[in-house]
């Protein structure tokens, strides 16, 4: 029976390129895709950008361009990878798009407004405390916020964990926090927020049932219980059983605003994986078909491939949005582990490192290798899997080719040069047992496949590779050519071989769609039908090369670290200024001035206010942003250099009425520090500086 499946992966976040762990899940779930439909399944398969989100906003506004603006560069860059590695989505589409406001929005109402009838609404609001940076008018998220850490003192900490000790907190917790945005020192404010309400008993049976009926992988329905029982805090602290889930953030946010609430925003987390509805839905309506009736339909299927750090996201809160909406549930959540490079850290979430997709294509290199290399690794269970440079160039080469794409190249010849590329069909009978054997396979491998077990489905391939060669091996067709006595041996051993290596190349095409077209024109037969397994090939074209070697040249290349750009010299970061004349020079009054006093400024993390004496009978209130390098108690009677006729600036703490020089590294990241000048022994404030 025909069936209709609806699949999708994980949505990327729109912050970057993608890396090779993004490949990696796309693969999964293409390889998936093709084999369904070689069943005769019907499969919609969609992905879109996940769009929202402070981070994104906050890049933007870096970039200087406006957050739409920035999701639509990142979008545009999104095709030569899935076009290079053979993914074939359905449909790309965005969260940011209407369809998904609309979802996103109608999903909330419908959990708003649960009639008392049926246990009443699931969302709740509530006022809660959290840190606010009043420079940037904005509230914020746990990893905008740094400090010292409150365990090993460790400086310069997220807001909800230490990368020193490990240790983790909530963002209130840390010493001295500061806004990574502005430097300000956060403020606590209070707002209203609005919770879904997954501790209500209604969604505690719901989803204990929906995560142990069996369906999820034994090892993610195992991790899912536990946040049945207890939960970890953001202070570190456990509580019992499941908590409400906070899905509002205020202004300024990226996001789609919630319904009858200004300036409140669905969590980015909230519409991420309605856009998976949204880019099905953006599909049928240029199909022309109806959304609505598509997922009524009882027979539709729905799976979700995603990562092992998003499975709270897919099995509870998803689950629950949906079904307490109304809606259907998805049938199952797919879930793989990392994967790591050259037995690397495992990749940033963001940058990824190691194995560059893009340098990988423009190495010439062959994105079949990488689907074999991968299905080989996956199986059905959410481990990590390492790609390693000699293993991928040994199962390449040794299995894909030397075990699989030389059967054919080692028939071909003789077919068409001695028999017109026309195969017989009277076997001998040990070819005739072994093609039984090939074709007796495919429901075993069928089954693997279905399983997402491609590890095991690629080795009992493999294995029937095997005894392909022995059976070449035994039958010497380069040696039966040697006499044309042997002609009918020789034409009945091709056609053996031939006809193995179609069956196995039918077998491989949800992992090598390119060498199955190839394989379809050279053998005349469709290679997109599992179920033509059996049939025999009639002729051949002439054989031209399907696959090459993996060399470790290439291999060398990809992992070349990139080759660093004739840089000009930049001291300390910058380039020299362009040239003044000793008029402009002249301009800028230096004088040596004396800190009669120094002191912290409240409010801010990166200021000192110091009070200068440069001989004018009265002090000077000035700013600097040195507060990172010393103490004020320190500063105290030093002697230093300022700018005497600079204008005075008003500032939020009060009015600068100078500036003291200071020395840094043009780009402050570096961590090198500020440092103040000081004369040497001997100058005395209000002397000049020529
Ligand atoms: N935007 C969210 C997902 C929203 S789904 C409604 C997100 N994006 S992500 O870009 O960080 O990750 C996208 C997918 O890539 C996730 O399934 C994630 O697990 C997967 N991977 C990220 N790094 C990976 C590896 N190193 N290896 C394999 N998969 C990896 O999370
Ligand atoms: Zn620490």
């Amino acid at each position: 029976m025909s069936r209709q499946l609806f699949v999708t992966t994980a949505l990327p976040y729109a912050n970057g390129n993608f890396h090779i762990g993004h490949i990696m899940e796309y693969i999964q779930a293409d390889i998936w895709v093709r084999f369904q439909r070689m069943q005769g399944h019907k499969v919609d398969f969609v992905c879109a950008d996940d769009t929202h989100g402070a981070p994104i906003m906050i890049a933007a506004e870096k970039a200087g361009i406006t957050p739409q603006q920035f999701v639509a560069n990142i979008a545009a860059g999104r095709k030569p990878y899935l076009d290079g590695f053979h993914i074939a989505f359905d449909n790309w589409h965005s969260t940011d798009a209407p369809e998904n406001h609309e979802l996103a929005r109608q999903i909330y109402r419908n959990l708003r407004d649960i009639p008392e009838s049926k246990g009443g609404s699931l969302i709740e609001r509530r006022t809660i405390e959290q840190f606010f940076d009043s420079e940037k008018n904005m509230f914020l998220p746990d990893r905008f916020i740094k400090g010292e850490c409150p365990k090993c003192h460790a400086k310069d900490q997220y807001g909800d964990n230490c990368e020193v000790c490990g240790a983790v907190y909530a963002p209130t917790d840390l010493i001295n926090p500061f806004s990574a945005l502005s430097g300000a020192k956060p403020a606590l404010k209070s707002s209203e927020h609005f919770f879904f309400k997954l501790s209500d008993p209604r969604c505690v049976a719901f989803l204990e049932k929906w995560t142990q009926d069996g369906k999820l992988q034994p090892e993610v329905a195992n991790k899912v219980k536990e946040w049945f029982t207890v939960r970890t805090n953001p202070d570190g602290t456990t509580s019992e059983g499941l908590g409400d889930w906070d899905i509002s953030r205020d202004a300024p946010y990226f996001g789609i605003e919630i319904p009858d609430a200004p300036g409140k925003y669905f969590y980015v987390w909230l519409d991420a994986p309605v856009g998976y509805l949204a880019s099905l839905k953006n599909l049928l309506d240029t199909r022309g078909e109806s959304y609505d009736a598509y997922m009524a339909h009882d027979k539709l299927e729905q799976y979700h491939f995603i990562g092992k750090d998003i499975v709270t996201f897919h099995t509870l809160f998803w689950p629950a949005m949906l079904h307490f909406s109304g809606r259907k549930t998805p049938n199952n959540v797919f879930v793989h582990g990392f994967l790591t490079v050259n037995n690397g850290e495992k990749m940033s979430k963001s940058r990824g490192t190691g194995l560059d997709p893009l340098k990988y294509l423009s190495l010439g290199m062959n994105p079949e290798w990488l689907r074999y290399y991968l299905a080989a690794k996956l199986s059905a269970r959410n481990e990590d899997i390492d790609f390693n440079a000699e293993d991928f160039m040994l199962r390449v080469n040794s299995d894909l080719i030397g075990k699989f794409v030389n059967i054919a190249s080692r028939a071909a010849g003789f077919l068409t040069n001695r028999f017109e590329g026309k195969l017989t069909h009277a076997f001998d009978t040990q070819g005739a047992t072994l093609l039984h054997t090939l074709r007796e396979a495919a429901d075993g491998i069928a089954e693997n496949y279905e399983g997402r077990e491609y590890g095991k489905a690629t080795r009992e391939v493999m294995l029937l590779a095997d005894k392909v060669n022995s059976y070449v091996d035994q039958h010497k067709p380069w040696d039966l050519a040697k006499d044309a006595a042997n002609n009918e041996a020789l034409h009945q051993v091709c056609s053996v071989l031939i006809n193995c290596f179609a069956v196995i190349a039918r077998y491989l095409a949800p992992v090598l769609p390119e060498l199955a077209r190839s394989v379809e024109q050279f053998t005349d037969s469709n290679m997109q039908d599992w179920h033509l397994t059996n049939r025999d090939v009639i002729h051949i074209q002439p054989y031209q090369h399907l696959m090459q070697r993996v060399t470790p040249e290439q291999l060398e290349a990809l992992f070349e670290p990139p080759a660093v750009l004739e840089e000009k010299v930049t001291p300390g970061g910058e380039e020299i200024a362009a040239t003044i004349g000793i008029d402009d020079f002249a301009k800028v009054d230096l004088r040596i001035a004396q800190i009669v006093n120094c002191e912290a400024v409240e409010g801010s993390v990166k200021l000192l206010r110091l009070t200068l004496d440069v001989g004018e009978g009265k002090t000077r209130n000035v700013f600097s942003g040195i507060a990172s390098m010393y103490k004020p108690d320190d500063l105290i009677g030093k002697l230093t250099v300022m700018v005497a006729n600079l204008a005075p600036r008003k500032m939020k703490f009060g009015v600068s009425e100078g500036m003291v020089l200071a020395a840094s590294h043009a780009d402050e990241k570096t961590e090198l520090g500020i440092y103040i000048l000081t004369p040497w022994p001997g100058a005395t404030p209000g002397m000049r500086i020529s």
